[in-house]
């Protein structure tokens, strides 16, 4: 059986790739990339690399073919990112792959967050295409939380829109744990996996551990969504992924990436990485 992880040479994809050479000959792994340079290690393991972006439907022909399991990761080109899933799906039809998984986010059929859409509107894709599917519904990455971390100890201040929002984020290595087993699961049909963290926190709460764990006094202020992405820009991001970033916050605010339904530590076969751990991991490194 021959697998295939679109989007391997990011974050969550090498991830992935990592998990699926725990388990299967690394001869039966293909990593599709836009930049095969960019993973060159992986073809030093054994890997088959071969190129495929995902604005480039010829392109996706050649790097699908012989495939029978797919997961797409969705694309990081917020704005553009269903047709260019489009033409992945496009072409894993075309190449008759026997399962898609696509990481796609928690609850996208009612989610109040602003990638909803463009996740919902992939689902759909698949589910038109008829292709047998696994739909990974990921919440947040722990790590954009700890990746806050940084400017919350030089302030003294987390500063956010989330309000009290309960947030059941979970580490890109649980989420690539789950994706690898999926992928050499049993066939089990079309499937819907709402993955997140067994435990939710508030960014208060996230505060409050960051600061007990540091031995200092670090507050969480909230404030609004508008301010938030002000801040955000003053702090020197461009202004599109301040107003996300912004965005998201608020979404949060309405539990957005609440879950508990425990289905991700299900799947894995033991409790998800919470955020005391994960905030130990950060200010270890
Ligand atoms: N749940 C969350 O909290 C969260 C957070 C951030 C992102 N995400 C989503 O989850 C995805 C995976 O996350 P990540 O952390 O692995 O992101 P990442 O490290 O930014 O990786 C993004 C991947 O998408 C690839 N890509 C972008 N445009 C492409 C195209 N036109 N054709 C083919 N590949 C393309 C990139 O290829 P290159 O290496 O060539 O750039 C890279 O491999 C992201 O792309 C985004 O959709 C989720």
């Amino acid at each position: 059986m021959k697998i295939a992880v679109a989007a391997a040479s990011g974050e969550l994809g090498r991830l992935v790739m990592a998990e699926l050479l725990n388990r299967m000959p690394a001869g039966d792994l293909v990593a599709v990339v836009r930049s095969p340079d960019k993973v060159a290690d992986l073809a030093a393991r054994g890997v088959e690399v071969r190129r495929g972006d995902y604005s480039e439907p010829a392109s996706l022909d050649g790097a699908l073919e012989g495939i029978d399991r797919l997961l797409l990761i969705s694309s990081s080109e917020v704005g553009i990112r269903v047709a260019q899933h489009g033409n992945v799906v496009d072409a894993a039809k075309r190449a008759g792959v026997s399962l898609i998984a696509y990481t796609s986010l928690l609850h996208a059929d009612t989610s109040p967050m602003g990638h909803a859409p463009e996740h919902f509107a992939t689902e759909e894709l698949i589910r038109a295409s008829g292709l047998p599917y696994a739909m990974l519904r990921h919440t947040y990455y722990m790590e954009n939380y700890t990746g806050r971390i940084p400017a919350a100890l030089e302030s003294g201040v987390l500063l956010g829109s989330a309000g009290d929002g309960r947030i059941s984020a979970a580490t890109r290595a649980d989420l690539a744990l789950a994706a690898a087993i999926v992928l050499t699961g049993e066939a089990s049909g079309n499937s819907v996996y709402e993955l997140a963290g067994d435990e939710c926190f508030t960014l208060s709460e996230f505060a409050a551990e960051l600061g007990r764990q540091t031995g200092r006094e670090i507050i969480y202020r909230n404030i609004p969504e508008a301010d938030y992405a002000a801040a955000l820009e003053a702090a020197g991001l461009p202004t599109f992924l301040a107003e996300m970033l912004a965005e998201s916050d608020a979404g949060m605010a309405e539990d957005g990436l609440f879950d508990d339904s425990h289905q991700l530590s299900t799947l894995i076969g033991r409790p998800t990485t919470g955020m005391v751990e994960s905030v130990e991991k950060f200010l270890s490194l």
